[in-house]
């Protein structure tokens, strides 16, 4: 990409963003957008062409909706593919067009009432493990135990009885090892990719025994494409199973623990929670989808909760050909970042944005905001594909926990954030459970 006077740059002369500098990262970038407004250009210390950041609204939806065929993804996507093959993630094109439509009947409304059994028993399962610890008045590390019940819950909806069976065998959950290591190196990428053979092994003995459970893996072994009648390549069924354990985990985990941790500072709101809890689900029956929708002021805390800590913090592309946006060039090459971090907290659509207040997300309040200044899942056709299931997974583990125990802060711990492939707390987060 050339410089040329002609084109018409956002500021940002001599910025130098260096993304290895995680610890500094999110704080210098708001740092950078009071000087320098919502867009403006910098440059990676490795690299000569462009960098912009993208605070605005509007040029964050010409990006991710109006113009997004001219967008693929960008910094970050190599370290991902490494892990993800060519999941639909990672793919780009008329690859991707073609897994997500495929992909699409795995988040169906049928599917959802399907899992919420599943959704139920995770959370009691939870519950039932942190038994002792409440008993003794030891506190929960929520941290890992919310990455070991978002596990829990895909791993049994992906695999269901096969998971089981594995466990029984082998006396280890194999798939365990997602959850060791946040760092998503190459030596990890490299231990991940392994458990392609036992996704394999898994899909041959089902083929094998002809049996077919309703359940995540029988949907991308029998998914077709529907002009062509046409099953997805083997291989793909794979790197889309390991897409959805890698997506489907992380991003939940993280919202919980975030979303326990807000409940635990406002002990106001986490009373209300609990107020509408017991009167739509019962701690002992099995709720209904009817009932779980009734959880309005849970679904509310939630947004607001991946308002202050989305998990997915920035969101890159680059651009493909030139374009150009509200009087601003933008170069083929041009890298683009996007942190819904730091939209979710610009004063201009979010007053007060340091503020919990789960309000902002009544369905009045919701109808008022900008549609690109709230991006937890993403926008237009690359959004999450698995945003309703996340929603419903994560209403039905605190109308279910909230039932049994309230929680409380630590003395004397404070907690700082890491931004790494997803935004999480540098230490893990304990909290003090109590029963009601
Ligand atoms: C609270 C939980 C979740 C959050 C915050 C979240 C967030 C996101 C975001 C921001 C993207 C877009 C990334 C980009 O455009 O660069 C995305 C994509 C995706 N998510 Fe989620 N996600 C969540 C849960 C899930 C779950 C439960 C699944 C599946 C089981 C899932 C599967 C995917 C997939 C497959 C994509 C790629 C879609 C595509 O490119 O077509 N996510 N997610």
């Amino acid at each position: 990409m050339s410089e040329s006077s002609a084109l018409k740059l956002p500021p940002g002369e001599g910025i130098i963003i260096d993304y290895h500098q995680l610890e500094s990262v999110l704080a210098r970038l708001e740092g950078l957008i009071e000087t320098n407004g919502n867009v403006f250009k910098a440059k990676f210390p490795d690299q000569d062409s462009w960098v912009y950041n993208i605070c605005d609204p509007e040029m964050a939806k010409h990006i991710l909706v109006s113009n997004y065929k001219n967008y693929k993804k960008g910094v970050g996507i190599k370290q991902i593919n490494v892990l993800l093959g060519r999941g639909i993630i990672v793919s780009e094109g008329d690859l991707w067009k073609r897994q997500r439509k495929m992909m699409q009947p795995l988040f169906s409304n049928k599917l959802l009432s399907h899992q919420l059994p599943l959704m139920i028993s995770c959370a009691d399962k939870l519950l039932a493990s942190w038994d002792d610890d409440i008993k003794a008045g030891k506190p929960i590390n929520m941290t890992e135990s919310m990455s070991q019940t978002a596990l829990d819950f895909i791993l049994h909806a992906l695999f269901s009885e096969d998971l089981d069976r594995i466990i029984e065998e082998t006396g280890e959950n194999p798939f365990l090892m997602v959850t060791d290591d946040s760092a998503r190196d190459l030596l990890f990428a490299r231990r991940f990719r392994q458990l392609t053979h036992l996704v394999n092994d898994m899909m041959q003995r089902r083929r094998a025994e002809n049996r077919q459970p309703y359940d995540l893996l029988t949907m991308v072994m029998n998914a077709t494409e529907k002009r062509s009648g046409e099953a997805m390549p083997e291989k793909l069924q794979i790197d889309e199973i390991l897409t959805l354990i890698i997506a489907g985990h992380e991003t939940t985990a993280s919202v919980l623990n975030w979303t326990w941790y807000l409940l635990a500072q406002h002990t106001d709101i986490q009373q209300q929670v609990w107020a509408e809890s017991q009167q739509h689900v019962g701690a002992e029956g099995m709720p209904g989808m009817e009932e779980i929708a009734q959880l309005t002021l849970t679904r509310q805390v939630l947004d607001e909760s991946m308002r202050l800590y989305p998990p997915v913090w920035v969101l890159t592309r680059q651009a493909l050909a030139d374009d150009h946006f509200n009087g601003i060039d933008i170069p083929a090459g041009t890298d683009i970042l996007i942190p819904p971090y730091l939209m979710h907290r610009n004063p201009a659509y979010w007053p007060e944005p340091e503020k919990f207040d789960p309000q902002r997300f009544s369905p009045d309040n919701i109808k008022k905001q900008h549609v690109g200044a709230y991006l937890p899942f993403a926008i237009g056709p690359r959004r999450c594909i698995g945003d309703s299931m996340a929603i419903q997974e994560m209403a039905v583990h605190i109308g279910r926990i909230i039932q049994k125990v309230h929680f409380e802060l630590l003395p004397d711990q404070t907690i700082e954030l890491e931004p790494l492939v997803n935004l999480r707390p540098k230490k893990d987060i304990f909290l003090q459970a109590i029963y009601r």
